[in-house]
């Protein structure tokens, strides 16, 4: 049996933070559709040993189907088609561990986050939901851990990933804990488990983000009727540093260096499964055209422009100056075919946010 100790190897060294801690002495309901939203997640707590069935193998044929996260869908190259059944399934089996890591850390965060809002929101009905998403986030990081170690191992986080939880947790200004994790990391989230979920046919996987997607259509919710109520009450110069919080968040993560850390570890999984990497790159770019051409057939809006900037702008905080800057950065990093070649038609192409959340994120398309 292994010792306890306060001090484990796994542990990070400490984060100084800056909290501030706030007292409200009124608890009568002031923001009611935060105190509805606290009554909602109560009752729609499950448990993840009671409400998922953990004793099916993982199905590996059904597996297939999910997505990787890669940029291109290599796993539809002829060198990946031609690889031995064994092979293509490790290299699978280790890079969704690699994504679902991702997710699985940025739980943590989440939980991290939640937890401070309690302390440090003003409003008694935003810190009675805060305590229900603190809960919500325990939850998703028992599933996600569970999941991952039937699947392979947890692998550590990515920088780009660990920066902007680290940014969250050290500001000492609430509204910016919330813009950083409700806004931007969640919406991130909830557009990815939404294409992860539709795509994957792997039932057990199916099913904990089927919940997990549930729960984080509240957190998005609680983000946006909290911040937009609360956006009308700064001065211009406050709603400014909110706004370039959020654009930074952004930033970094989809930034085209970051993206390529990304793809980097990716790489090193994928030389650990004796692959030739060279070799798949040189396919790659041989089918280039092939791959995007089967891409665009289904191609969308990617989760910043489709679904956080969108929410930036339903909370207030997307003015024509930090447009532009958008604009400018997602210009350079996905080209303007897809953003808009100028600001206006940027703006043109946004859509609305789905009138109901929870319905798109658990929706077909
Ligand atoms: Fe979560
Ligand atoms: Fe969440």
């Amino acid at each position: 049996m292994s010792e306890f100790t306060l001090n484990t190897p796994t542990q990070e060294p400490e984060l100084d933070t800056a909290m501030k801690v706030v007292f409200q002495w009124n608890y009568d309901p002031e923001v009611d559709e935060l105190r509805r939203l606290y009554v909602k997640a109560a009752e729609a707590q499950w448990i993840s040993s009671r409400d998922l069935d953990w004793d099916r193998p993982i199905d590996h044929a059904k597996f297939a189907a999910t997505p990787l996260g890669s940029a291109l869908p290599v796993e539809q190259t002829s060198f990946w088609k031609a690889l031995p059944e064994e092979t293509a399934w490790e290299l699978t089996r280790r890079t969704a561990a690699f994504r679902l890591s991702n997710f699985l850390h940025g739980e943590q965060g989440a939980l991290m986050v939640a937890a401070q809002l309690v302390n440090a929101v003003p409003h008694t009905d935003a810190k009675f939901y805060a305590a229900t998403q603190t809960m919500d986030e325990a939850r998703h990081v028992e599933v996600f851990s569970k999941y991952i170690q039937k699947l392979d191992m947890v692998r550590p986080i990515a920088p780009p990933v660990k920066r902007i939880l680290d940014v969250t947790l050290q500001t000492d200004d609430w509204l910016k804990k919330l813009v950083g994790m409700q806004i931007v990391v969640e919406g991130l989230a909830l557009y990815s488990f939404r294409q992860m979920r539709q795509l994957t046919e792997e039932p057990l996987l199916k099913d904990i983000l089927t919940y997990v997607a549930r729960d984080e259509s509240r957190h998005h919710a609680y983000g946006v009727q909290y911040v937009e109520r609360c956006v009308p009450c700064l001065s211009d110069a406050q709603r400014t540093e909110l706004e370039d919080f959020a654009l930074e968040a952004a930033r970094t993560l989809i930034d085209e260096r970051n993206q390529q850390t990304l793809l980097t570890s990716v790489m090193q999984i994928w030389t650990e499964v004796g692959i030739d990497v060279a070799e798949l790159f040189a396919c790659i770019d041989r089918e280039r055209d092939d791959l995007i051409k089967r891409m665009e057939n289904g191609r969308r809006l990617g989760p910043v422009q489709g679904f956080v900037i969108p929410t930036l702008r339903r909370c207030g905080l997307l003015s024509e100056r930090v447009a532009t800057h958008f604009h400018d950065f997602l210009r350079a990093n996905l080209g303007a075919q897809l953003v808009g070649a100028d600001v206006e038609e940027f703006m043109e192409r946004l859509p609305e946010l789905p009138h109901d959340t929870a319905a798109w994120v658990l929706g077909a398309n």
